[in-house]
């Protein structure tokens, strides 16, 4: 058996965070420019049924069958060989890394899963269709976050722009001309379990003022899709930041995101807004093709202590 490389990008949500969680729609691109990967390689002379893991970026280095039961890896590792039905597979080495942020909005657990999830199951020779991939995926993202939407699995199986909604099919739209999109992390970090939590809670306190919000972040969502559909940049940076109001409104915002906003909306950016679970994390800008460098300079300015750059061109997104 020939060794077997995946490789998946991150990704990034660009409308429609948290109020995805209520049955309404959120769009996503992938972020080719950070990824995970995953090599398998057979181990000549094991013992069917040994697996070794490794991931270096975590210092992992163990047998499987010593990882604790809910380690993700190893869960992806089972759901795979479950999947394609083999009890004690030939003996392999599964060598994982990753340069997507951790617990930073941008799917990294989901793309560690999805790149272990495919290169073992072809490294036995049975390639699994994308939506089975996405679908194991969740099932991984469920034992660490709860009862995650389903749109990081999404995203980065199909590697295209998505408007994901709960329990409805997936929709892949292209869009017109080339988006220039700015990812600022603000150092500050909470797990979006908790930001989840915390809005569940408000939302069971305040059904019909949590309701309202969520049906107007889902408007704004549906607006933004036909915004990217048609190339209307001035009307999508509107949009992000109709869209960050309402984020605040929830209690998803803090005060380190507010200031990168405003550093990038000074600095020329046609919106802005946090992207992912909030109080922390990420922000997302959308930059005219001409202001790039300055905005990026504005926001490691403003503190930002990393910025991501990624274009999102015609014919990428179907
Ligand atoms: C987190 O990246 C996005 C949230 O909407 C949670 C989810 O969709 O599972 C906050």
């Amino acid at each position: 058996m020939p060794a077997i490389y995946s490789k998946a990008p991150g990704k990034i949500i660009l409308f429609g965070e948290h109020a995805v969680v209520y049955g309404q729609p959120a769009i996503a691109i992938p972020v080719t420019q950070v990824h995970a990967t995953a090599r398998v390689f057979p181990i000549l002379n094991g013992r069917p049924g040994d697996i070794r893991i490794q991931a270096p970026d975590i210092h992992l280095d163990s047998a499987l069958s010593d990882l604790p039961k809910d380690d993700p890896i190893a869960t992806a590792v089972q759901l795979s060989l479950e999947t394609i039905g083999l009890n004690s597979p030939p003996a392999f080495k599964l060598q994982v890394s990753s340069t997507i942020p951790i617990a930073a909005g941008m799917g990294s657990s989901a793309a560690i899963s999805i790149v272990v999830i495919r290169a073992v199951s072809d490294f036995f020779g049975r390639h699994l269709q994308t939506d089975d991939v996405s679908q194991l995926t969740y099932q991984v993202e469920k034992i660490q976050h709860g009862v995650p939407s389903g749109i990081d699995n999404s995203v980065i199986a199909y590697q295209k722009a998505v408007c994901f909604t709960r329990d409805k099919p997936i929709e892949f739209f292209d869009i017109t001309g080339s988006t220039h999109w700015i990812i600022a992390d603000t150092g500050e970090k909470t797990p979006t379990r908790v930001t989840v939590g915390d809005v569940r809670n408000r939302y069971e306190e305040e059904r019909e003022t949590y309701q309202d919000y969520f049906n107007r972040i889902g408007a704004i969502t549906q607006k933004a899709k036909q915004g990217l559909i048609k190339g209307d940049k001035e009307r999508l940076g509107n949009l992000m930041d109709e869209n960050q109001h309402w984020l605040a409104q929830i209690g998803v915002s803090s005060q380190s995101i507010e200031h990168l906003i405003e550093a990038a909306r000074e600095a020329g950016a046609l919106g802005a807004k946090l992207s992912g679970g909030g109080r922390g994390g990420n922000i997302i800008a959308l930059s005219p093709s001409g202001e790039i460098e300055t905005i990026t300079a504005a926001l490691l300015e403003a503190g930002a202590k990393r910025v991501i750059k990624t274009i999102l061109t015609q014919g990428e997104g179907s």
